[in-house]
């Protein structure tokens, strides 16, 4: 089968790491608290939704907006990040799958939320090894000008920002592999065409809405200032129904706590449109559960749990991503099947991590090796990344009969 050439055949080479400067902080380090603030003290509370949002994405200070918060320097670690061979199991995966079904030409190959690029530095490697990449191009979708630069600058060796905005994308340029690149900052903007995609901790920064059960049903959770701290915000539970609890708080669910992400059921929706229509196939990993998890709204600052409404704008907020929903949302038209979730440990070990870390130490010093195997634990040991991560894959629902002979790589 494919999968073993892959593993047989894989490229000895370790990634080359270049460090991100990480000196451009956002200098008006309140900016975001100030603009919460004012927009509360004019219309009222605000959902969590409109705060996430405006906290991590807002054009003048958002959080991912305009530093580098990945790493040892920054407020967290992900698995791409860890070591290269995270991304080359995603690479073989979306390789195997891509083979099983005649690798169409032309194809993209499509990330959302690329962080520092490493995860599709990683992937654009393994197809270059195999030859896969003559027919590519890579759509990347990302709303952090300081993050698309940091990526343009790892995985192109020229790339131009666009400024017409007549253009659905604002960056392009070529791979150092050269394959043509363009950055969007909606799904909805890129091609239509055969498409690899991975999601990898994307969704978990996708606005949420938080409910919570009353005597009168579900309530929404909104935002209100915080009358004792200046810039400091508090939650309060809104009297009445909102737009939200109407449509999206489920009343016959048992939990005290729900959280509901809109915009991932659309995303989703929309993948499944489009792998149906332009054939494609997709992965999500993120932390998550299965429709079980309750009160998971919370940020993170210099690798530590942090309030989510202290400091706004200068720490990560993040949501458990339901799994759950987003199978039904995107399998109920019947457009795709979804795989998983499964752990990141099954995914990865499925995929054969460990023989390729094997392999990989062949040419390694003791330091090196060292490290190799401390990430390898890192991304796969139970009480680590290994059960909290999950990955789900979405296929064409015509695939089905295909897929019963040829079940979906790492997810049997
Ligand atoms: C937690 S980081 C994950 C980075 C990378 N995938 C990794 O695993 O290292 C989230 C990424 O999604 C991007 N992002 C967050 N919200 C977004 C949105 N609404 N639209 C587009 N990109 C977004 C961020 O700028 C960042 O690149």
């Amino acid at each position: 089968m494919f999968l073993n050439r892959l593993r047989r055949e894989f490229p000895r080479s370790i990634r080359k790491y270049y460090t991100v400067n990480s000196n451009a902080v956002n200098k008006q380090q309140d900016v975001i608290a100030k603009d919460i603030q004012m927009q509360i003290k004019a219309t009222g509370p605000i959902t969590v939704a409109e705060y996430m949002k405006k906290v991590l994405i807002h054009p003048m200070g958002g959080y991912y907006m305009h530093k580098d918060v990945f790493g040892a320097g920054g407020d967290f670690v992900t698995s791409p990040e860890l070591g290269q061979v995270f991304g080359e199991m995603v690479a073989v995966w979306l390789l195997n799958e891509w083979s099983k079904v005649g690798s169409p030409k032309p194809f993209q190959i499509v990330e959302l939320g690329p962080g520092r690029g490493s995860l599709c530095q990683d992937v654009l490697r393994v197809f270059d090894h195999f030859g896969a990449l003559k027919s590519a191009s890579v759509s990347l979708v990302e709303m952090s000008p300081f993050l698309s630069d940091t990526q343009a600058r790892r995985l192109c060796l020229n790339s131009n920002a666009i400024h017409d905005q007549q253009q659905p994308f604002y960056r392009e340029g070529v791979t150092l592999q050269g394959a043509p690149i363009k950055w969007y900052r909606n799904i909805q903007d890129v091609p239509k065409m055969f498409t690899l995609l991975v999601a990898h901790e994307f969704f978990d920064a996708l606005p949420i809405h938080k409910f919570q059960k009353t005597d009168k049903g579900f309530r929404e959770i909104l935002i209100d200032i915080n009358r004792e701290k200046d810039l400091e915000f508090r939650y309060i539970i809104a009297r009445d129904e909102t737009p939200a609890s109407k449509l999206f708080a489920d009343a016959s669910d048992t939990r005290e706590h729900i959280e509901v992400s809109p915009e991932s059921l659309v995303l989703v929706k929309d993948l499944a449109s489009r792998f149906e229509e332009d054939g494609g196939m997709g992965l999500i990993a993120d932390y998550g559960h299965d429709g079980t998890g309750t009160d998971t709204f919370r940020a993170f600052k210099k690798h530590q749990l942090h309030d989510p409404l202290v400091d706004a704008g200068n720490a990560d907020l993040t949501a458990d991503v339901d799994f759950s929903a987003l199978r039904k949302a995107a399998t109920e038209e019947g457009k795709v099947l979804a795989f998983g979730p499964i752990t990141q440990n099954k995914f990865l070990l499925n995929m054969g991590i460990e023989h390729r870390v094997k392999k990989l130490e062949e040419n390694l010093d003791e330091e090196q090796k060292k490290i190799l195997w401390s990430s390898f634990h890192m991304m796969t040991d139970q009480d680590k990344m290994g059960s909290r991560f999950k990955f789900l894959s979405l296929l064409p629902a015509v695939l089905d009969e295909l897929l019963k002979k040829a079940p979906v790589a790492g997810f049997n």
